[in-house]
Formats: structure tokens, C-alpha cells, sequence
């Protein structure tokens, strides 16, 4: 993000120290991390120390410090879907988009995490993507699901194949 964006951000909350929860939510949402240098920036314009600003960063779970994916791939690990092969899930993932749990593609369209439960463990096992659910997965069914959520070139293409 240029410091011209993050100063908008910043003056949008009236330049305040005590928004800065604000400001760092809106450089999540556009960035999908908080970058090192948007800290620093931030740091200097309200006259934060950096570490305070990190500590804030590292408390609250909705913010990351590394670069995240444009898709959010979560696969429900507790119980009910570990014992209907949530672990074969997430092995076909890791084949299909070669990182595992935590990790972010090169290309940053796909992050993978695991959560305990997603609260519709009938439905397990339960994949869900941008907090789309879908349940009764099973591997066969990985390649297809996440291909709706590929780049749009490989969609279009895989369209134009259909
Ligand atoms: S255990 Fe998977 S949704 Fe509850």
C-alpha cells in the first residue's frame, strides 16, 4: 500500500492514535496482512512506537503479519469431521495447491488453515472457503470445489472446456 493510501486510511479516523484498531482492520481487508513497512508508516504518522503497534497486531487473530491469500481455504478438524476423513481433505489440498496448513500459495490466490469446528458438524466433513460451507466433502470432490475459486483465467478456461 502507498503511504499516500495509508495517510488516507489514517485521516478517515481523524488522524487518532486510539483508532488504531480501525486503521489496521482496513489495511487487512485490502492487503490481507499488515506489511512491515504500513506498520512503520503508521508508526510514524501517529507517533506510535512500532512495538506497541506489533503487540496489537499480534494479539487479535483477524490480523496476520504474513501475506495471506486472496481465498481462504478452512478445513474443520474436530471430531466429527476427523472421523469422516477431514485429514484426506486436507491431503488432497495439499497435492492440489502444494502448501499445507498455515501456508499461503506463491501465487497468494489460496491461505490453508484448520479450525476445531465449524458448528455444522452434521454436515462433516465440513471444507469451507471465504466462509462458503461445504459439507459431506470428500477428496474426489476437492479439485472441483476449489476450481471455482482459481484465478478467473483458469476458470474461464476450464469454462471454455465444459
Ligand atoms: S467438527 Fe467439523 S463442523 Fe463441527
Amino acid at each position: 500500500m502507498t503511504h499516500s493510501e495509508i495517510e488516507t486510511i489514517i485521516e478517515r479516523y481523524g488522524n487518532k492514535e486510539s483508532a488504531i484498531l480501525a486503521i489496521l482492520q482496513d489495511i487487512q481487508a485490502k492487503e490481507k496482512y499488515l506489511p512491515k513497512e504500513d506498520l512503520e508508516h503508521i508508526g510514524e504518522k501517529l507517533g506510535i512506537p512500532i512495538n506497541k503497534i506489533y503487540r496489537i497486531a499480534t494479539f487479535y487473530r483477524a490480523f496476520s503479519l504474513m501475506p495471506r491469500g486472496k481465498h481462504e481455504v478452512c478445513v474443520c478438524m474436530g471430531t466429527a469431521c476427523h472421523v469422516r476423513g477431514a485429514q484426506r481433505l486436507v491431503d488432497q489440498i495439499k497435492i492440489e495447491l502444494g502448501i499445507r496448513p498455515g501456508e499461503t500459495t506463491k501465487d497468494r490466490n489460496f491461505t490453508l488453515e484448520t479450525v476445531n469446528c465449524l458448528g455444522v458438524c452434521a454436515a462433516g466433513p465440513v471444507l469451507a472457503i471465504d466462509g462458503e460451507y461445504f459439507g459431506k466433502m470428500s477428496s474426489a470432490k476437492v479439485e472441483g470445489t476449489l476450481k471455482k475459486f482459481r484465478s478467473d483465467k483458469k476458470k474461464e478456461g476450464a469454462n471454455g472446456k465444459a
